[in-house]
């Protein structure tokens, strides 16, 4: 605890702490595959796009570029099945892996949206205390799975275009104008490796800022699967927050000024 910022929450003082099992292996074990194999595509993938290392001699004795299409391949079975089974989850897996977590679905959850916003920025010093993803960080994460399937069909997009004439993937050829060409769909392909990196960089100072300031174990809860939180979150989620913004609406004051 003396590690821990200044001005974090001291839950552990206050109040007896429950212990929820919130990810469930399917959750966590989805999120690395993910993780690891988009780390592995974008090098390979980057290569591909621009072969920044040449071999001399000939192609067949060194065989550089067909590796990284080959291990950019296989990862890409691996994603693509990683990224289906968390969706299948979605209706399958416990509450806080459902789909409704990832959309502002409800009164509640969508004004909560703005406010949840406002404590990122330091606007509140509540953290939003709900148990599963809060309702920015769901919604998020809905705008992420968007991309893995822009990913999935760019990529399946492109294969098709080369593979042998009765491959099966042939069928994916379908997919080559709904992203506007193969020059396109290439295009978004790269593009949105990009915007998955720039989330990636807000998507880990977010998660060293919640375990800094609600020290609830989010960061441990993505290997562990349990977080640790207050009764109040569990029975009644998000109460102290909304609580809060209530208050500062009314006259709105900055955390300092309590
Ligand atoms: C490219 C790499 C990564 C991507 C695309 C990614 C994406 C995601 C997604 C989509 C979720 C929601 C999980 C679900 O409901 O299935 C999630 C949760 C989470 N991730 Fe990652 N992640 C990445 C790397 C990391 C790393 C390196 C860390 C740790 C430093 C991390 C920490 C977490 C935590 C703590 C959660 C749960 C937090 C919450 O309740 O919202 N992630 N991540
Ligand atoms: C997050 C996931 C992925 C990332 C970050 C990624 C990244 C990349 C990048 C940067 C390129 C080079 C684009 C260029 O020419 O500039 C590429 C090429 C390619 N990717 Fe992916 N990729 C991903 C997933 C997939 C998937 C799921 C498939 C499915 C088969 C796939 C298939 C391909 C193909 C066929 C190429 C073209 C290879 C060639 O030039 O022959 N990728 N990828």
């Amino acid at each position: 605890m003396s590690s821990m910022a200044a001005g974090a929450i001291r839950y552990a003082d206050q109040e007896p702490l429950v212990n929820v099992y919130v990810w469930e292996w399917p959750v966590r074990l989805t999120h690395w595959l993910n993780a690891i194999s988009i780390w592995v595509l974008s090098v390979t993938g980057v290569y591909m796009g621009f072969p920044f290392l040449l071999a001399t001699g000939e192609a067949s004795q060194h065989f550089l570029m067909g590796w990284a299409k080959l291990i950019h391949f296989y990862a890409a079975i691996v994603f693509t099945l990683s990224v289906l089974s968390r969706i299948l989850w979605m209706f399958r897996g416990n509450r806080f892996a459902s789909w409704r977590y990832f959309l502002p679905w409800g009164k509640v959850r969508w004004k909560a949206m703005g406010p949840t916003l406002g404590y990122y920025l330091f606007r509140l010093r509540t953290p939003p205390g709900i148990v599963g993803h809060n309702p920015l960080a769901g919604f998020t994460y809905a705008i992420v799975f968007l991309m893995f399937l822009a990913q999935i069909g760019t990529g399946m997009a492109i294969y098709a275009a080369s593979a042998s004439y009765d491959s099966p993937v042939k069928v994916f050829e379908l997919l080559i104008p709904v992203f506007g060409g193969l020059q396109d769909a290439r295009w978004i392909h790269h593009m949105v490796m990009w915007l998955i990196w720039a989330f990636f960089v807000q998507h880990v100072y977010s998660a060293i800022l919640m375990s800094q300031v609600e020290p609830t174990a989010t960061m441990e809860s993505i290997f562990s699967g349990h977080k640790f939180v207050p009764k109040d979150d569990v029975v009644e989620p998000g109460s102290r927050f909304y609580a809060e913004v209530a208050k500062r609406r009314k006259t709105w004051r900055s955390p300092k000024e309590g």
